[in-house]
């Protein structure tokens, strides 16, 4: 072949298998190209707390498989799995200590593939945890690591050398007390940012790298269609251990608190995130960031500079509204509309008190549970339910220090009483333990199981499960909630938050009173060419009388508008 058409070839040769690459990584679901997980809706559970199918008092992989119809019925279509891998559970999976198994006490792998087989024929998707930054200290890794200074893995986490007859520098856990601790047989402190069972992997050594990347590979065979990425934050620190800057009041557990500069948020992190993502898009699985940023400038960091590093970050900014404040949440929503990615929301979680309280105002609670629902399930992006929230389920935390299980609560007691409070059992029914499970639960029924349970709400046309049912309805079938821009509408109101999602020639009116009292807006629909505004959703009495609409206390009011 001569000179220049050899090169020709070699470019198609190349444009191609690039193109393939690029297509197998990303398939489209619409028009706008948007992937998989730009239209579904991810649910979170708490394994231990879903479903118990072998009663012994602690859910388990059969127990989630029991309860697809009910999360395909309500409109979910991935379920992230909090760690359910091996662990001797002292942060309750978070310490993993095989990262390629199932721990027996929520199952077998065999059961893990039923599940991902039953998932796939109802078109749910299954989201692993992958608990990146850390170890539990009974991995295989970390023994061998602990066992001399020449070991082969000694370089797998963080060893030193303790400074004037303490640890090496000022360093503090986010669980409490020092980040380090001396294992007196090799005379050297290891680091570990969470509890001490808890050992911090070293991500600068190319062989963790390898060998965390290759365990998504396993996953990802195994029909795993993405990873929560716990903690990515602080999987880097500063190899100079300088001390961190401290500040003069303590925290829950007595220490002073400390700006973690020296070891969170460190540049490395992102070569990691986009090593990760290569093999993620290897498999078109997603990532899921579990991102604290301080602004939307640290969330851009996450999704990287050519959007090759998290595609969900989530937007925890989001969850730091914590009042029904119209200005508030336009602020943080133009803020996340802004970023250089798909905005992901997330309203509770496991580590976070439950939407249902942290909003309730202790009289109008359901009413509040549906008004955020109709908020953060008709934004443009990808929203995290947590489990339960879809019923009303409020934060229960402990009353006595006995009885706390979350071993944050048993060091921070009475300041911080853990996080017991926000994974109870799932409430089924009315029947014993709300029909989680035979046995004694690990942790208590909350008392209002009697009052918010699935079963009852099912049938009860004005639950907020109802309301979650229909609204995760529409959002599926309706274009401009999937693909919709986002239009903020009467930027001064202070006591409803409206807004348009406009796609084509489709266009949805969100309205959401944030306050007690009835309100009456007049949106000069017919002004601006719409003719007809026909009501999609509406809570009790909200409705629509020409451009005027009114909405009850806390109302929600969803409307389709065409010209
Ligand atoms: C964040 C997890 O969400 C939390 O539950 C856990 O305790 C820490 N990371 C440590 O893994």
């Amino acid at each position: 072949m001569p000179g220049p058409a050899r090169g020709t070839a070699l470019f198609l040769l190349i444009f191609f298998s690039s193109l393939f690459t690029s297509a197998q990584a990303s398939k489209p679901v619409d028009a706008e190209g948007h992937q998989w997980w730009q239209h579904a809706v991810f649910y979170e559970l708490y394994p231990r707390s879903f479903s118990d199918s072998n009663n012994d008092g602690v859910g388990d992989l059969k127990g989630i498989t029991s309860k697809l119809d009910y999360l395909k019925d309500l409109g979910i279509d991935a379920i992230w799995i909090t760690p359910c891998f091996p662990s001797p559970q002292v942060d309750f999976g978070y310490d993993v200590s095989d990262y390629e198994n199932i721990d027996p006490m929520y199952g077998t792998l065999a059961d893990f593939d039923a599940l991902v087989a039953e998932g796939k024929k109802r078109g749910i998707r299954i989201i692993l945890d992958f608990v990146v930054n850390h170890s539990s200290d009974q991995h295989k890794w970390f023994i061998d690591s602990k066992s001399s200074k020449t070991a082969e893995h000694r370089d797998w986490y963080i060893w030193r050398d303790g400074k004037n007859g303490g640890p090496p520098n000022n360093w503090t856990s986010i669980f409490g007390g020092p980040a380090w601790t001396l294992d007196p047989a090799t005379g050297q402190y290891y680091y570990h940012i969470f509890y001490a069972q808890q050992p911090d992997l070293n991500w600068r050594n190319p062989a963790v790298k390898d060998a965390m990347f290759d365990v998504t590979r396993w996953w990802y065979k195994r029909g795993v269609a993405g990873f929560r990425l716990d903690a990515v934050d602080t999987l880097f620190e500063d190899p100079n251990l300088h001390d961190n800057p401290v500040k003069p009041e303590k925290d829950a557990f007595g220490d002073q608190v400390q700006d973690r500069t020296y070891n969170t948020k460190l540049p490395e992190i992102h070569d990691a995130l986009r090593g990760l993502r290569k093999v993620a898009d290897e498999s078109n699985a997603v990532l899921i960031g579990e991102t604290w940023t301080a602004d939307i400038a640290e969330l851009n960091r996450y999704y990287g500079a050519k959007n090759d590093e998290v595609q969900m970050p989530m937007d925890f900014l989001f969850t730091t509204v914590n009042k029904l404040s119209p200005a508030e949440f336009r602020k943080q929503i133009a803020a996340v509309n802004g970023a250089s990615g798909w905005p992901t929301f997330v309203i509770s979680n496991h580590d976070i008190a439950r939407s249902y309280d942290r909003y309730g105002d202790g009289q109008h609670n359901d009413e509040i549970a549906k008004l955020m629902a109709g908020l953060y399930l008709t934004l443009r992006g990808t929203p995290i339910m947590y489990y339960g929230e879809e019923i009303g389920m409020k934060t229960t935390p402990p009353t006595r220090k006995e009885d706390v299980q979350d071993p944050e609560g048993r060091t921070g007691w009475p300041k911080e009483k853990g996080r017991d409070g926000e994974r109870t059992p799932m409430q089924w029914d009315e029947n014993a333990n709300a029909g989680f499970s035979t046995a004694k639960p690990w942790l208590p029924v909350p008392e209002t199981a009697k009052t918010h349970n699935v079963a009852d709400e099912l049938k009860d046309p004005s639950s907020v499960l109802s309301f979650y049912r229909k609204v995760l309805k529409l959002r599926h079938t309706n274009k401009a909630l999937l693909d919709g821009q986002y239009i903020p509408l009467n930027e001064n109101d202070q006591n409803v938050l409206s807004y348009l999602r406009s796609y084509k020639d489709q266009t949805v009116l969100v309205a959401l009173n944030m306050t007690g009292a009835q309100q009456k807006i007049d949106f000069e629909m017919s002004k601006h060419g719409f003719n007809t505004t026909k009501a999609l959703i509406a809570t009790g009495k909200s409705a629509v009388i020409g451009d005027v609409v009114t909405l009850e206390p806390y109302g929600v009011f969803i409307a389709q508008l065409t010209k």
